[in-house]
């Protein structure tokens, strides 16, 4: 479960006064995700079909027991769904399974060149993710592994080797995938880059990963009123941003949520960053940050709030010295970062999670991605657009063609 706590550490910049004139709003957006044009993104029902779930799930069994690296492509919200959840998830050390290499997320060739010497000798399959198919990082990434594959693998074995996840119907890789007989997953076409972890594009590598993708689904679906709290979030937020503050940390205390970070300011920069608009999104990995980004945050420029992900229990470690565990300590430094960057004019949403699993991780994916939407919504922006990501995609292509 999660435990949300908007009061203690936001009370004084936000008063019940502030939050008036957003009721009607508020209520108008309930309305459209309880039963109007957004109740697809309240439900999930409709993210994965359980019989592309089915398929998915024999797949990883078949990608687990032949190969051992299995190389993801994709860029945006094509990797960092599910590049999140398995770091959040998995052991940091002595993974089991195929190790999982991510590609298509720059342009360098040392990462290409060291990347494909290290797998040259490996057994290799690939999951090619993306939903435009015409992506130019991935592009240029598939196209490089498929000089490799094609030296290592015959067309055959190519079949059972290539996987592409990709629009239902249209784009290079469909056709790609319907002329050589490739595996094939979907990208619903209703569901965007960002919003599409809990599909095949965050799912399959997921799973391969070896976290259980059915407790992240449940935990997704779990039914309380989520979506009342996504629209309190939003408004608080929106709230402290009318009060100048323009940027929010998403604060964990947890390395391994690094990623869900990234994962955040991806989510909340593409769903609302247009038209001039919306709060910037940086990230703090705290304890280590109070050390480098933490003196901003307490004395600089008046201009954030943090949203602090917390974990109440973790694993324990006890500490002689101060007869403790470990996991109080960290919840002792939250609890008074907290206080003292309140006292230094930056408030803090806090966010609790009972345990760091693959439910609960499932909720936060799922809040997070109700509250950018409605955030969005909020500010009078189209909350599924990225025209800014399109524009400068279209600036490189018609220079290399
Ligand atoms: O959230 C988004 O829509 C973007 O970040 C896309 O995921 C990203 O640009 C990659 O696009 P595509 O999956 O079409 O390659």
């Amino acid at each position: 479960m999660i435990n949300f706590d908007f009061h203690k550490y936001v009370s004084s910049y936000v008063k019940k006064e502030d939050k008036v004139e957003y009721l009607d709003k508020a209520r108008e957006i309930k309305s459209r995700f309880v039963e109007g044009d957004l109740k697809y993104w309240n439900k999930l029902d409709t993210f994965i079909s359980s019989q592309e779930l089915k398929k998915l799930v024999n797949m990883t069994d078949y990608i687990r027991s032949n190969c051992n690296v299995f190389v993801v492509i994709g860029i945006g919200g094509s990797y960092m769904g599910s590049k999140a959840v398995i770091e959040a998830l998995s052991p940091m050390y002595d993974r089991k399974g195929p190790e999982i290499i991510f590609l298509g997320t720059n342009l360098c060739s040392e990462e290409y060149y060291e990347t494909l010497n290290y797998i040259k000798d490996k057994e290799v399959i690939v999951n090619v993710i993306s939903k435009s198919g015409t992506t130019l990082e991935p592009s240029i990434a598939f196209s490089l592994v498929m000089d490799l594959m094609k030296e290592k693998y015959s067309e055959t074995e190519l079949k059972n080797r290539i996987i592409i996840t990709t629009d239902p119907e249209k784009g290079d890789l469909r056709e790609l995938a319907n002329e050589k007989g490739y595996v094939t997953f979907t990208v619903p076409p209703k569901v965007g880059g960002r919003f599409s972890c809990l599909t095949a594009v965050g799912l399959l590598p997921i799973a391969v990963s070896g976290v259980n993708i059915i407790k992240l689904i449940e935990g997704a679906r779990l039914s309380y009123e989520r979506i009342d709290r996504a629209i309190e979030y939003a408004v608080i937020r929106d709230v402290l941003y009318k009060k100048g503050k323009f940027i929010e940390s998403f604060t964990v205390y947890n390395p391994k949520l690094y990623y869900f970070t990234e994962w955040l300011k991806q989510l909340f920069a593409e769903t609302q960053g247009k038209d001039k608009k919306g709060v910037l999104p940086i990230s703090c990995v705290n304890t280590r940050d109070l050390h480098s980004l933490g003196q901003f945050l307490q004395e600089g420029h008046d201009i954030i709030f943090e949203t602090v992900i917390g974990v109440d229990k973790d694993k324990m470690v006890t500490l002689d010295k101060y007869d403790m565990e470990l996991n109080s300590i960290n919840k002792i430094a939250l609890d008074k970062v907290g206080l003292a960057h309140y006292n230094g004019y930056t408030p803090s949403n806090i966010i609790t999670i009972d345990e760091k699993n693959e439910g609960t991780i499932g909720e936060l994916i799922h809040f997070f991605i109700l509250s950018s939407i409605v955030g969005a919504l909020l500010i009078d922006v189209n909350p599924f657009d990225q025209p800014g990501v399109q524009e400068y995609k279209k600036l490189i292509n018609e220079e290399l063609e």
